[in-house]
């Protein structure tokens, strides 16, 4: 974010009592409210159990509060949101779960492009999207290219995403890389191929380092996070962004995902202001 956002139109937004609190805490200088914030949307089935409902009436509840979240970091001009929509892991779940998941994303994408084309939002996928069904594929391939050229908030979806595939996958990126001359190991003169100074952004002949091993990560390109937010009670990281959120600061709260409002997100800024970020200094 480069410059504050108009106070005006953020009040008309938050336009409730509580946010209007909120908002009074907070600061919205630049530089001040975290450029990415990452979330792990959790407690969809729960809400709906509580209610009685299906666990797919939670996760349609669950788009309704990352309609909210994407307004409001468009609106204070967040510059990256990325959102679990769906772990290497969840395809453990019922069948009909899986599918109707799927279902939704196709749904869901079909009815927003043009929303998010009207915020400016554009649309990334980080994952492995080869296993997904080639409709719900398809569809995040589309909303992608149809939104590609915006330059406000960028929505990065995690898709069949776990941290730990995506690792391994830079890991073996790095040998191919090698094997090609383009990357130096630094495993000595069987590594030496190509061998050159640290390459910062990780791309052409260069030697291994942070930059360059991050270079061949699904989320490539785009900064680290620096609030990530889960909801529903649980403190775990749950295979997100496990190389990306070394220094995110964390927030948990209570609040199951389809209660989360923007004034949630708007007490998470608050919070997260509230800290001390030292990246091991002092
Ligand atoms: C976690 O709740 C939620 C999910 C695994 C799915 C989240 C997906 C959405 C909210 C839809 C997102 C839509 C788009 C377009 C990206 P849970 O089912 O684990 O809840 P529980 O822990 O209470 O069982």
């Amino acid at each position: 974010m480069t410059s504050s956002p108009d106070k005006k139109q953020l009040e008309e937004y938050f336009s409730t009592p509580r946010a209007r609190e909120l908002l009074e805490q907070l600061s919205v200088a630049p530089g001040d409210l975290p450029p990415h914030v990452a979330i792990i949307m959790d407690g969809n089935g729960r809400w709906a159990k509580r209610q009685g409902k299906p666990r797919l009436f939670g996760h349609k509840a669950g788009v309704v509060a990352v309609r909210e979240a994407i307004g409001a970091c468009v609106e204070l001009g967040i510059d990256y949101l990325t959102i679990y929509s769906f772990s290497s892991e969840n395809w453990s779940r019922p069948r009909d779960e899986v599918s109707g998941i799927m279902s939704l994303f196709v749904e869901v994408l079909a009815k927003e492009v043009r929303e998010l084309n009207e915020q400016n939002v554009r649309v990334r996928i980080i994952g492995d999207l080869d296993a997904v069904p080639a409709k719900t594929r398809r569809a995040f391939e589309d909303c992608c290219a149809s939104t590609a050229a915006n330059t406000g908030l960028t929505l990065v979806v995690a898709l069949n995403y776990g941290g730990r595939a995506d690792i391994l996958q830079a890991v073996a990126r790095c040998v191919r890389d090698s094997a090609a001359g383009e990357l130096d190991l630094g495993l000595g003169a069987a590594g030496a191929a190509g061998a050159g100074a640290g390459t910062g952004a990780g791309t052409g002949t260069g030697t291994i380092d942070q930059d360059a091993f991050a270079a061949r990560l699904s989320t490539a390109g785009i900064p680290d996070p620096d609030l990530l937010i889960r909801t529903s009670g649980e403190q775990r990281l749950s295979n997100f962004l496990l190389w990306e959120a070394a220094y995110a600061e964390l927030y948990f709260t209570d609040e199951l995902w389809p209660d989360f409002t923007r004034e949630s997100l708007l007490q998470a800024f608050c919070d997260y202001q509230g800290r001390s970020r030292r990246y091991g200094g002092v």
